[in-house]
């Protein structure tokens, strides 16, 4: 099988070995125990530990799996299957979840796939975060799947490798996801709507502000165009103090609030709120 994993040192491709990967330049990557393999280079890094801390992480597996974001994947997931029906591709599709966090949205989107119209197709998953910490836990979710410490801004896949990449709430970088995927790839970006988190947002902010409305399409509109927008829009009841500040400590707000709001925050033992969603498809240009 052909590598589509590039040397994050000398950008040659990247095979497989039984202990890891290695370019022709004997550049050598050792998988880790838990299975996923470190692409990131010390240099780059910029701190010790990159991304999302362990607590973040263990608030996001928690809260993920307890289902209330089901319908969301479920939306994120049929997009998925529309934009793929649409590629004639020759035997196998790789896909990849670009800051993929704790593995959830991808084991998701495996096991709708497995189910759907694509189901007699191999497909490679391929996942990447900066944070070792989400990495190691993604990797407990699906040892079949390829996951790598990398960062959006450096990833390690070969030019129009691709077929799918998928983003969901992580930061993009636009260069790189259009030379990593193919001409006929699809970027799939997912980011918050107009409504996301209300109820939880009033109490952060007394006066509440929509959201920005997403910049992405103007930011993308060199390399990429705009195919479909889907919306995923539902609300949640939250029913104890841990799932109110598992939620928080997903959000950017767990960052910028002050102390005495955090601590309005985590008094609450339910809460009532808002998911707002949006799931955007675009082409390559
Ligand atoms: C808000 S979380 C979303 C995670 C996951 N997609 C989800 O929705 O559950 C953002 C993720 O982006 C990762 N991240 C931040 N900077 C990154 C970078 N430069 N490259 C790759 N991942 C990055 C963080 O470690 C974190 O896991
Ligand atoms: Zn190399």
């Amino acid at each position: 099988m052909t590598s589509i994993l590039q040397c994050p040192v000398c950008r040659q491709p990247l095979v497989r070995t039984a202990s890891g990967y290695q370019c022709a330049a004997m550049h050598t990557f050792d998988a880790a125990r838990q299975g996923y393999v470190n692409l990131l280079l010390a240099h780059k890094k910029h701190s010790k530990e990159p991304g999302d801390d362990p607590a973040m992480i263990q608030s996001r597996r928690r809260f993920l799996d307890l289902g209330y974001y089901n319908p969301l994947s479920d939306t994120i997931n049929a997009t998925i299957g529309t934009a793929l029906s649409g590629l004639v591709s020759g035997s196998s599709l790789s896909l990849l979840d670009a800051g993929c966090g704790e593995g959830f949205y991808l084991q998701c989107l495996k096991a709708a796939l497995a189910q759907g119209s694509q189901a007699h197709l191999p497909i490679d998953y391929h996942g990447v975060d900066v944070s070792k910490f989400a990495v190691r836990q993604a990797t407990q979710r699906d040892r079949s799947m390829a996951w790598f410490v990398a960062s959006i801004n450096d990833l390690p896949f070969l030019d129009s490798s691709l077929d799918l990449l998928l983003s969901v709430f992580a930061p993009v970088n636009i260069p790189e996801f259009a030379r990593i995927l193919k001409p006929t790839g699809r970027l799939v970006f997912v980011s918050p709507g107009p409504k996301h988190l209300n109820g939880l947002r009033e109490i952060i902010y007394p006066v509440t502000r929509e959201h920005e409305e997403s910049t992405i399409t103007a930011k993308a509109k060199e390399l990429f165009a705009p195919a479909t927008v889907a919306r995923s829009n539902y609300q949640l009841e939250l029913q104890s103090r841990q799932e109110v500040m598992d939620l928080l400590a997903m959000t950017p707000y767990y960052w910028n609030i002050d102390q005495p709001t955090k601590a309005k925050v985590a008094a609450l033992d339910h809460l009532g709120l808002d998911v707002d969603v949006e799931v955007r498809v675009f082409t390559k240009k």
